[in-house]
């Protein structure tokens, strides 16, 4: 049985005062019309339609980066003129096939709606070949929602919309998530029996209801057990509740999964992140992007790792790791910083203050201490002494350094790239190295040491015993 979503994400968010559209603002690192997407494509739809309207563009630009964007199409509402109009547009896009299945709504402002959710109300609509299925929640204070009406058999006969309901109709608890499941067959014909006769003028999707009913159809109600999944973001406050609450479902959810989380409060994982059981994340870490961590390892305090792969038993403390792949038994920190295009190959160690950049560290490599390497590969066990620099650009291009297997570049030593210091061989301490070192090989390059005898002793005199 085939499935298509439909978002419903045309509207101006006038409320977040913001320059960008709404639906694009991000909840825990996703933008809400992302998420959105992404639980209808993991609901089962084959395809995902978004409605847009207002800066288009940048919705479309914001759809384009989703992960399943080969699935998501678009399709433009010039006139908002409701949420009914917003489905009839989508009317000549289906399939036959299509037409013979489900189509669910969404709204692009509501991210925390689950796919399990989505799949049951359609399972429910389905089943009980009902014309559609609406998620309901109940709420203590419904104010602005539009109202579940019921007949004394508790079937649902309406929605009324929270500025058209009587002073009767406005103390009903259960509204309207904007959540439904329909059948499609015979749908758009329903749809064209909408008027726009209310507070709003709109074509309000919500008066398929009564439609349904008059034509003796069965519409269903599901009531969602978690309300935080119907939670829809119209302002900042809204938008920093929404994403309190996913930090909640995420925190937990890798806690039940075996990882340990020292301070859950302070612990900021994203939804694409996946990571292994005995985990143990300490305070103040930001896990963002499609990162994975491997089993065992141990990230933080401090820390932020973005867009990387961690492997097994690896230590990241205090430090930065960005679009990054991490071996196995590795260890990073404490303060290092692992820009972009990094590697390192197991047991590698990056210490104390360190800047990488697209560096390759081969199998347990060190670069224990305060050192920035750039565009480089270290060789298999080849130690880097403290305060080593790549100097991989001179003003005008990028250049390679190419450090062999078991070398040893002493400290404070100088690597002026495009060089290669060959396997197993040693660079004194404070050379400037420009030129290839030979494997095996001693370089060194710097001027003789002069001692002169007494000197100290007589500079200290001369100067009354100050120095
Ligand atoms: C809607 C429901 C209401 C429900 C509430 C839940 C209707 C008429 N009412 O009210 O019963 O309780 O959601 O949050 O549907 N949109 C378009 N094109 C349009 C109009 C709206 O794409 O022409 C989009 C909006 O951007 C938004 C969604 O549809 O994402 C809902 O529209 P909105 O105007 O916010 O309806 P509500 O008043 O919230
Ligand atoms: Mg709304």
């Amino acid at each position: 049985m085939s499935i298509t979503a439909l978002v419903l994400a045309a509207g101006n968010g006038t409320r977040m005062k913001s320059e960008k559209p709404k639906v694009t603002h991000e909840v825990m690192g996703v933008p809400m019309v992302n998420l959105v997407v992404e639980a209808a494509r993991n609901a089962g739809a084959g395809r995902v339609i978004v409605v847009t309207g207002h800066q288009s563009e940048l919705v479309c630009d914001c759809l384009n980066k989703c992960c399943c964007a080969e699935y998501v199409e678009t399709v433009y509402q010039a006139d908002r003129c409701g949420t009914a109009n917003a489905v009839q547009l989508i009317e000549g896009m289906l399939t036959e096939e299509e037409r013979k299945g489900t189509l669910v709504v969404l709204a692009g402002d509501v991210p925390l709606i689950r796919p399990e959710t989505i799949r049951t109300l359609v399972d429910d609509c389905v089943s009980s070949n009902a014309a559609m299925s609406v998620l309901t929640a109940k709420f203590k204070k419904p104010a602005g929602y539009g109202r579940i009406m019921r007949d004394t058999d508790d079937h649902v006969v309406g929605i009324v919309e929270d500025k058209d309901a009587t002073p009767e109709e406005l103390k009903i608890c259960e509204t309207n998530t904007g959540t439904y499941a329909f059948a499609l067959d015979g749908l758009f014909e329903r749809l064209r029996r909408i008027s726009n006769d209310n507070a709003k003028g709109e074509y309000y999707l919500t008066d398929i209801v009564k439609v349904c009913c008059d034509d003796g159809l069965t519409v269903r109600a599901m009531r969602v057990k978690d309300t935080d999944e119907t939670k829809g973001v119209n302002d900042r406050a809204q938008l920093a509740g929404v994403s309190a609450a996913l930090h909640k479902r995420i925190t937990r959810r890798w806690m039940a999964e075996g990882v340990t989380l020292i301070s859950p409060k302070t612990t900021w994982i994203g939804p694409h992140v996946t990571i292994d059981s005995d985990v143990e994340i300490w305070p103040n870490t930001y896990l963002r992007g499609h990162t994975r961590i491997g089993k065992g390892s141990t990230i933080g305090p401090d820390s932020r790792v973005v867009d990387s792969t961690v492997g097994e038993q690896v230590t990241i403390d205090s430090s930065i790791v960005l679009e990054s792949e991490v071996g196995d038994f590795c260890s990073i920190g404490p303060r290092s910083y692992l820009r972009p295009g990094c590697k390192l190959e197991t047991g590698a160690k990056v210490g104390t203050s360190c800047e990488l950049k697209n560096a390759h560290l081969k199998a347990g490599a060190k670069v224990p201490h305060l050192s920035y390497i750039g565009d480089a590969t270290i060789g298999k066990s080849t130690n880097i002494g403290a305060g080593v620099i790549t100097c991989n650009y001179d003003g005008f291009k990028k250049s390679r350094t190419e450090v062999g297997d078991n070398a040893f570049v002493g400290s404070d030593v100088m690597l002026v790239a495009p060089v290669a210091i060959g396997d197993g061989a040693i660079v004194g301490a404070g050379s400037v190295i420009s030129r290839d070192v030979p494997a095996d090989a001693m370089a060194l390059e710097r001027s003789d040491q002069r001692n002169e005898e007494g000197m100290a002793k007589f500079l200290r005199e001369m100067s009354g015993g100050d120095v």
